[in-house]
């Protein structure tokens, strides 16, 4: 891998805690106390430019908050940590951070193999701004090794998009099997691994080449701040044959060139709310978790209930699978009522669980795919079941949960 910057700050893990628990780094890789003034918190450094001493005189390598900005490179490094890769990059969505990673591995006429239950908005992202400009896709049962491995064109097909769990059906990938194929045949294997996080997945580690997210959801964790990110796994290359714009066929050196040329960027305010998030990841995690299987338990014995979808169930079809690849299932449940109209009853009924679209904060939602989330794919093989009920489950006491669930569902 080029050691080459890509952005004056280079956004690295902070080393000092490599051998640190994942609450210790989440807490405090890059996020040394400030050298200025001590503060413990990394401050927002609300700034467009920075006082250059001479010309090219840079303290730090700060020039210009687009190429980099000291808030945004303490998340970067952070969560470079937390998932084990070689380089973070912050985005202002999920979506710029998956439109700037696919702008640096695709060429028109390259082909990528998509979960036919990806996130709706990955979906028209690959299908209908991409598709435009020649990239051609295949939507895969992702669930399924033997289908996805069939749709990997050796030389053709650049990009395998993995997302596991996935939203809404919560089909779980094989990725250490996936992950073998991918690179053999030149592609590059990219993870979203919004639902799971870095404290529960570790994809990286299971051999993918790089990681996406939505910050949006459990790394930001309170429902107040649009992110996205993209971490770099050690080592990891362009597609085969693929030259960078910097010259070298590094994966980290083009989405950290790709991310200052068009300049998605994630904020200062906007990071720091990250970032503050990002230190509480694994209690809230543990939270969810708990509050989740024992919702999908409940729900599980419900008789107004047709089929219960949570990884933690021994009923999910790729149980096994997640017991391996996770340390907890998550906090996303799918449930099937039967009609459309007791779906969006339920919807209608909550309290405690509000009716919205994103997940993964503290507060519990509900929400009905097909009308919401899901609705830009309506039509199309990711169409999801009009009966679907989509819950986020949040941290607040479990008897206040089920309660509500149980008056909704009456
Ligand atoms: C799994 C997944 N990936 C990506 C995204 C897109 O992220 P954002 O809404 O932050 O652009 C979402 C949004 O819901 C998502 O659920």
């Amino acid at each position: 891998m080029s050691t080459t910057p890509q952005t004056p700050h280079d956004p690295q893990p902070d080393h000092e805690w490599t051998d640190a628990g994942f609450a210790t780094r989440a807490i405090h890789a890059g996020q040394d106390a400030d050298a200025a003034t001590g503060a413990v918190v990394t401050p927002i450094y609300q700034v467009s430019t920075y006082k250059q001493d001479g010309v090219g005189g840079l303290r730090g390598g700060y020039e210009y908050s687009r190429s980099g900005n000291p808030t945004r490179t303490a998340l970067e490094a952070a969560l470079a940590s937390v998932e084990g890769g070689s380089h973070g990059f912050a985005f202002s969505s999920g979506l710029a951070a998956e439109d700037t990673l696919l702008r640096a591995v695709l060429r028109p006429g390259d082909h990528i193999v998509v979960p036919d239950d990806a996130y709706g908005g990955t979906y028209r992202l690959i299908a209908r701004v991409f598709g435009p400009w020649g990239i051609e896709h295949t939507p895969v049962n992702l669930s399924d090794t033997d289908e996805v491995l069939a749709a990997i064109q050796p030389g053709r097909t650049k990009v395998v998009w993995v997302e596991t769990p996935t939203n809404p059906l919560l089909g779980i990938a094989d990725i250490a099997a996936i992950a073998g194929h991918a690179q053999a045949a030149g592609a590059v294997l990219v993870v979203d691994n919004t639902f799971a996080t870095p404290y529960l997945q570790r994809p990286l580690e299971l051999g993918a080449d790089v990681v996406v997210h939505s910050t949006t959801k459990y790394i930001g964790g309170h429902s107040d701040v649009v992110g996205g990110a993209v971490v770099v796994g050690a080592g990891a290359q362009l597609p085969a044959g693929m030259q960078g714009p910097t010259g070298t066929t590094s994966l980290s050196d083009a989405v950290g060139f790709h991310q200052n040329a068009s300049g998605a960027v994630a904020g200062p305010f906007d990071s720091w709310l990250t970032l503050r998030g990002l230190k509480t990841l694994g209690v809230r995690m543990d939270r969810h978790c708990a509050n989740a299987q024992a919702i999908a338990e409940f729900l599980e014995g419900h008789d107004k209930v047709t089929q219960v979808i949570y990884p933690g169930l021994a009923s999910h079809e790729q149980h096994d699978v997640a017991a391996r690849q996770m340390s907890g299932f998550g906090g996303m449940i799918s449930f099937r009522t039967g009609s459309v109209d007791s779906a969006l009853a339920v919807c209608d009924r909550t309290r405690v669980f509000t009716l919205a679209e994103s997940l993964g904060g503290v507060e519990s939602l509900v929400e009905h795919p097909a009308k919401m989330t899901h609705g830009s794919v309506a039509g199309t093989a990711l169409e999801v079941p009009d009966d679907l009920v989509r819950l986020s489950v949040g941290i607040e006491d479990l008897a206040d949960l089920v309660a509500d669930l149980t008056q909704a569902l009456r």
